[in-house]
């Protein structure tokens, strides 16, 4: 049986990463994979509640923070986790990195409970004990936060933290960037700066450098 792959797109708002998630699902059928493209907060039907109320509703840090993690609880333990069992190849728009970067980044909250949650959360059956649910590859899609507020500029009514002011999606971008230097081995960095050609041709040679795409 083929064994389960599970990616993970991330960057800041106008970033331009959901726009490369249809292609690339797309380009794993055409080798005959069986796919699951989801994203979070969401992904099931509780969890697309949760989104609702954390994408719009005020709170404090922590309970924004909990929200996300026990969405993503639901998600993985309902969707995930049997996608991968199936050997299916998964595609995630964002997972645990937004919430490093997003709660711990933008928002400055600590990031020893979000690590503690990460362990809860993502501690599953399938896994030995200590060893975590991650995405085998996480893509990160990189933009100066200027550009990306320029793209979004418009272009819809912004949520909670499209609003946010350009200095929040630096600290986004840096908790990003932490995030890569503490796991460089599951990350690959994709300058979205680029003209869309060139961005997808970078997220296919990272599959392709992985020997996950011919
Ligand atoms: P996004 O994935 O960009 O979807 P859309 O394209 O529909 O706007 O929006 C999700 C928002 O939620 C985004 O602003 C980042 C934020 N978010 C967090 O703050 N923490 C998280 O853990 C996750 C998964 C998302």
């Amino acid at each position: 049986m083929t064994a389960g792959l599970f990616i993970s797109f991330e960057g800041i708002d106008g970033a331009g990463k959901s726009s490369h998630v249809e292609g690339l699902a797309e380009a794993f059928r055409l080798q005959g994979r069986a796919m699951t493209v989801t994203r979070e907060p969401g992904g099931t039907p509780l969890a697309e509640k949760l989104r609702t109320l954390a994408l719009n509703d005020p709170m404090d840090p922590l309970t924004e923070a909990l929200l996300m993690f026990a969405a993503r609880r639901d998600h993985v333990l309902n969707v995930i986790e049997p996608a991968l069992a199936r050997g299916d190849v998964v595609l995630c728009d964002r997972f645990t990195d937004a919430t490093f970067a997003y709660q711990g980044g933008g928002r400055g909250f600590d990031l020893e409970v979000l690590r503690g949650l990460e362990r809860w959360v993502q501690a599953v059956p399938a896994l030995p004990a200590g060893t975590l649910r991650q995405p085998h590859l996480t893509l990160w899609f990189d933009l100066a936060p200027e550009i990306a507020a320029a793209r979004l500029a418009g272009a819809r009514v912004p949520d909670k933290f499209e609003s946010q002011p350009v200095e929040f999606f630096r600290r986004v971008a840096a908790g990003y960037a932490a995030r890569m230097a503490a796991d460089p081995g599951r990350f690959a960095r994709i300058a979205a700066d680029q003209p869309r050609e060139a961005v997808w041709n970078d997220v296919v040679a990272a599959l392709r450098g992985r020997g996950w795409l011919t």
